[in-house]
C-alpha cells in the first residue's frame, strides 16, 4: 500500500474517532475501512449503559458498509486512545472484530494500526487472527 493511501485512511479514522460515543471507558475508537472500489466506510465506538450492547468501531464501520451492499474490502485502518490523550500503545482489533472482518475479507486484509499519520503499524488480518475460521470452512 502506498503511504499516501494509508495516511488517507489514518486521517478518516481519526475524524471518526471524533464520533466516538465511550461516556463508561472514556476510550474512543475509530476505524476506517476501504472497500475495493475505493469507498471508505468509517466506524466509531458506541458505549451503552449496559455495556454489553457497546460496538467497537471497527464493527460499526464493517456493519454500515454491509449494510449498503458493500462486502469487499481492501484495507483497515484502527485508532484509539483514552479521551483527551495520545496512545503509547497502538489500539488492535478486538477478537470479535478480528472475526466480523474475517468473515468477508479472510486473512489477506492490511490492517493499519495507527497512533497518527506518521506513525502506524501495517500489518494483516492473517496475522492478527491466525487460521482463522471463515465461510470456506462451511463450504
Ligand atoms: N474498542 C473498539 O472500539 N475497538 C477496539 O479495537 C478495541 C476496543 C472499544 C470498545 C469500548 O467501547 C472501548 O473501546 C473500551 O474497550
Amino acid at each position: 500500500m502506498e503511504t499516501k493511501q494509508i495516511q488517507e485512511l489514518i486521517r478518516a479514522a481519526l475524524a471518526a474517532r471524533g464520533f466516538a460515543y465511550a461516556p463508561y471507558s472514556r476510550f474512543k475508537v475509530g476505524a476506517a475501512l476501504r472497500s475495493t472500489d475505493g469507498r471508505v466506510f468509517t466506524g466509531c465506538n458506541v458505549e451503552n449503559a449496559a455495556f454489553t450492547p457497546t460496538s467497537c468501531a471497527e464493527r460499526t464501520a464493517l456493519f454500515k458498509a454491509v449494510s449498503e451492499g458493500v462486502r469487499e474490502f481492501d484495507a483497515i485502518a484502527i485508532v484509539g486512545s483514552l479521551d483527551g490523550q495520545t496512545n503509547t500503545l497502538v489500539t488492535a482489533p478486538c477478537g470479535v472484530c478480528r472475526q466480523a472482518l474475517f468473515e468477508f475479507t479472510g486473512p489477506a486484509l492490511p490492517v493499519i494500526l495507527a497512533r497518527s499519520e506518521d506513525d502506524y503499524i501495517l500489518t494483516t488480518l492473517g496475522e492478527l487472527l491466525p487460521y482463522g475460521f471463515g465461510p470456506q470452512n462451511l463450504a
